[in-house]
């Protein structure tokens, strides 16, 4: 579709080991609208961050895309050279860390840190950047008398915001969002995606937020991508998942956490472990955990298939039949 800014088709990606290649994304196709907020969620391991440095094109070493595409406006970059590649990464397309916190360098201050995104990219001057930088804080609520401020020196909170000035300064089209917030308290982790939210309907960029707390994203995400074991197994609008999920993983999911508004009910959480991916098992990965699994679901994959209210599902027992 015209709209789109990102389409992911049929990507597998993963690691190369001594055991063999894990395909820790195995087949997942998602498309974003320009402005949209995709919200991505699954438990640890399922592949979440494999796909965010796929898109970013930063898997290295053995590690890597094995086939699919991504379409940034139509234009594949999986076969960009490294070059050509550059001037989408931090540009047009830029990425908060999971562990982001700390990736701040601890002997530059904010300004320098802002600064030196600023000029490594675009060619402006030392005051021009630097008026960029105190527009970013002041955007993510930091007051400019924390520019000569070291990274120690700041709060959890206030460490993360100077990663999200970071990423948008060059007013990205695309932020990547990998756990962002996991390490912050939960008032300040939900001021947090407020900000964002916020500063996406400024800049009307598009957002992949990652995180395996769904939910922190049943509010804010138009769309939603539930992953398990390297796959999606559940995809479209948060309200239809969040209102009535398909797939007995995303029904977990949402049982695993206590609604704001609804009746009380005993937190479900979900027995047992997700699999290896260098050996997926046969059929359904998620048979071997699901209540509701019957014998096809152990032998035959189920692919994404339209389970009604705009969403894809794979389950064979609930519409992903395909
Ligand atoms: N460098 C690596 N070498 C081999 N396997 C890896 C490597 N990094 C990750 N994996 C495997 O790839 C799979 C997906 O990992 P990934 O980090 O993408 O998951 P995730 O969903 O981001 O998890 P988390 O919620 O813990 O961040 C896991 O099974 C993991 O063990
Ligand atoms: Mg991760």
């Amino acid at each position: 579709m015209a709209d789109n800014l990102l389409e992911v088709e049929d990507l597998a990606a993963g690691y190369e080991t001594k055991a063999g290649f894990v395909r820790a994304v195995d087949g997942v196709s998602l498309s974003l609208a320009k402005g949209e907020f995709l919200g991505i969620a699954g438990e640890s391991g399922c592949g979440k961050s494999t796909l965010a440095y796929a898109v970013m094109r930063l898997l290295r070493d053995g590690a890597g895309i094995r086939s699919g595409r991504i379409l940034f406006e139509g234009r594949d970059l999986t076969a960009l050279g490294e070059a050509a590649f550059n001037e989408y990464r931090w540009t047009r397309m830029a990425m908060v860390f999971q562990s982001a916190m700390n990736a701040l360098n601890p002997v530059l201050s904010v300004e320098e840190q802002l600064m030196d995104a600023v000029l490594a990219h675009r060619s402006v001057s030392k005051a021009e950047a630097r008026a960029m930088a105190i527009e970013m804080l002041h955007l993510v609520d930091i007051h400019e008398d924390r520019l000569k401020a070291y990274p120690h020196q700041l709060s959890g909170g206030m460490r993360q915001r100077v990663m999200i000035a970071m990423a948008l300064i060059l007013k990205p089209d695309l932020l990547v969002m990998d756990e962002p917030t996991t390490a912050l308290d939960v008032v300040v982790q939900r001021s947090i995606l407020q900000k964002i939210g916020e500063l996406r309907r400024k800049f009307g960029f598009s957002i992949i937020f990652i995180t395996h707390d769904l939910s922190l994203l049943v509010e804010i995400s138009d769309s939603l991508a539930i992953m398990y074991a390297g796959k999606i197994c559940e995809y479209g609008p948060s309200r239809e998942l969040y209102v009535s999920p398909a797939h007995p993983y995303t029904r977990g999911l949402m049982s695993s956490f206590p609604s704001l508004t609804g009746p009380i009910v005993r937190m479900g959480g979900i027995e047992g472990q997700a699999p290896g991916l260098l050996y997926p098992p046969p059929g359904c990965r998620f048979a071997p955990r699901c209540s509701e699994a019957k014998p096809i679901c152990f032998e035959q994959v189920p692919s994404l298939a339209p389970a009604g209210e705009g969403r894809l599902c794979a389950c064979r027992l609930n519409g992903g039949m395909a």
